[in-house]
């Protein structure tokens, strides 16, 4: 039989009769503080671009230890730091915040660090991270908080941060090298609002 002939031959099922395809399911998670169950998912998370991109400049894989000091260390300090989780358990992505400096003037003032699952970034899951960490923040006294953001690679983080009301203040130039190329940093700050019962030391 000619190709031709086969194909009007083929025969197709009805549409009722076909499979239909599984239903997209919402993209929806939870929005929580960590516990230290989490801390794997968040170190592949982070790893993952410290291994294939220039957002972050540390150039080693963090461990599973220095992620447990982390989160000792800013627990003690009341830092926020948060995650989210996909209905089937899955962590998509963590924010938190570390103090911008050990020099105790600086108690009020955060340096913030977001990062997403690669599969969920691009879905409205930042914003939705961010806020609920300046919100968290405000709760805890906290009244400023800057990103430290690549100036290649991070246009997402820029974007961002500028749509939740950060604004540029100033840049740094050549400060970094990574994968054999110099890089930039662009500094990003936001003032945050000041709640009634500040939690934090005087
Ligand atoms: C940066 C990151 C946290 C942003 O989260 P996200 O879920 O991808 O961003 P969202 O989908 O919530 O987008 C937030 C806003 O920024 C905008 N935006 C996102 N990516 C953008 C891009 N590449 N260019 C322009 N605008 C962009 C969105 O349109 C959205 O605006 P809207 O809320 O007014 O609609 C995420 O992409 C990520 O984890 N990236 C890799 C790690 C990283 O760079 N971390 C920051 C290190 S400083």
């Amino acid at each position: 039989m000619l190709e031709e002939e086969y194909d009007k031959d083929r025969r197709v099922l009805p549409a009722r009769l076909r499979k239909k395809p599984a239903p997209e399911l919402p993209f929806s998670y939870e929005i929580r503080p960590i516990v230290k169950a989490d801390l794997p998912y968040v170190r592949e998370i982070y790893n993952y671009y410290v291994t294939n991109s220039v957002v972050t400049f540390d150039e080693k894989k963090w461990t599973l230890a220095q992620w447990r000091e982390k989160l000792e260390y800013l627990r003690k300090l009341d830092m926020p730091f948060l995650v989210a989780q996909s209905p089937s358990g899955q962590i998509l992505g963590y924010a938190l915040v570390q103090p911008m400096s050990s020099k105790s003037a600086y108690r009020y003032s955060v340096e913030n660090s977001i990062y997403l699952g690669q599969a969920a970034a691009g879905k409205g899951l930042g914003r939705a991270l961010l806020e609920a960490l300046i919100d968290a923040c405000e709760d805890s006294g906290i009244r400023q908080m800057v990103a430290i953001v690549s100036d290649r690679g991070a246009d997402a983080s820029v974007a961002l941060h500028e749509k939740l009301g950060f604004v540029e203040v100033g840049r740094m130039g050549r400060v970094g090298r990574k994968f054999g190329r110099w890089l930039g940093t662009i500094y990003l700050q936001k003032s945050l609002k000041s709640k009634k019962r500040s939690r934090r030391r005087k």
